[in-house]
């Protein structure tokens, strides 16, 4: 019987398991009820008891041997057992996602476009850096003119700038397009001045334009009016006060009446109750004539409204400077989700 084992030893150790297939059929072969090594024991029982000992030793070998097999290439290739990285255990704690948001100045562009877009403005871009000419001259600025130094240019070379205004877009949106116009020009604006909470060497703007036959300022009136209503969700008093820009003609500032009877309304308006929120005015016979429309036949108005001033009155911004840290602590509370 000894040599009965041995013959069956080293045909396990030699049968090939490399699939499935042949896993199962080692299995059939050895291991199952009427397989080689059930055999074995049946004949062992009938065997002298003298030889059990030294025979049933040998006889337990080979049956760990053959079951180790099999569980080594059960490990391989049962397909259908989940390895230990297919195994989810549903039961553990979620990662957490944290979701980005919109930034609040993004916020409040989107919210402002939206409410002109419902009027048939449409939006366009131009560049951060300018030449002179879009910036200044085609607006209307003389060379050398006092009016230039309204506002500190960061120069990059003598011809380009930062631009200090989103009026550099009208210029563009001009010449590129036929009246009628009608469009709202967002994005970011370079002054050199000192900074404070309540200003910053950039902010954002967004430009109105909008040309075409007999626009007068009682047009200019009523879509600023509708913007207001629109924007602050009810019938706020406005003022216009006359003002100067090279560019329109007549020109104003807008303020909107927020009152005195809080804290913030009365720090945010000085006293007055009144804020100042827009540039406004017709635009100027010599900006028609600079990109080529004839003044006889068009006119236009143009309005120029400070983004982040309106973001920090929305949202009970203190400091202007905090929108531009980029502290996820400040940035999370206006996630979007
Ligand atoms: N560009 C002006 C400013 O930066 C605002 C403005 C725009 C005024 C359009 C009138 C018309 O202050």
């Amino acid at each position: 019987m000894l040599e009965k084992l041995k013959q069956i030893a080293s045909q396990i150790e030699s049968f090939k398991i490399d699939s499935s297939a042949t896993l199962e059929e080692y299995r059939l072969k050895f291991l199952v009820k009427k397989g080689l090594i059930n055999e074995l024991v049946d004949e062992f029982r009938t065997i002298d008891n003298n030889l059990k000992r030294e025979v049933g030793k040998e006889l337990n070998l080979l049956k760990e041997r053959a079951n180790q097999k099999w569980e080594e290439a059960k490990e391989k290739f049962e397909s259908n057992k989940p390895t230990k990285e297919q195994t989810i255990d549903v039961t553990l704690p979620v990662h957490s996602v944290t979701y980005g948001g919109k930034h609040p100045i993004t916020e409040v562009i989107d919210e402002i476009s939206n409410i002109f877009a419902r009027i048939g403005f449409t939006t366009e871009e131009g560049p951060e850096i300018e030449d002179d000419y879009h910036n200044f001259s085609a607006l209307n600025f003389p060379p050398n003119h006092p009016a230039r130094d309204m506002q500190d240019t960061f120069f990059i070379t003598n011809d380009f700038a930062l631009r200090t205004h989103t009026s550099s877009v009208q210029i563009r949106v001009m010449k590129n397009e036929k009246p009628p116009i009608r469009v709202i020009c967002p994005g970011r604006v370079y002054r050199n001045e000192a900074v404070s909470a309540r200003s910053n060497c950039f902010f954002h703007q967004i430009e109105g334009l909008c040309i075409d036959k007999h626009i007068s300022f009682a047009d200019l009136k009523q879509t600023l009016y509708f913007f207001v209503r629109e924007f602050f969700g009810k019938d706020l008093p406005v003022r216009f006060r006359a003002s100067y820009f090279p560019f329109t003609e007549p020109s104003a500032e807008m303020d909107v009446f927020l009152g005195t009877e809080t804290e913030e309304d009365y720090r945010l308006t000085k006293g007055t109750g009144w804020l100042e929120i827009l540039g406004c005015g017709m635009v100027d016979v010599n900006v028609l004539q600079n990109v080529g429309l004839d003044s006889k036949i068009y006119s236009g108005y143009a309005f120029g409204l400070g983004v982040d001033r309106i973001a920090m009155l929305k949202y009970g911004i203190k400091d202007i400077r905090t929108l531009f840290y980029n502290d996820v602590r400040f940035l999370s509370q206006f996630s979007s989700f």
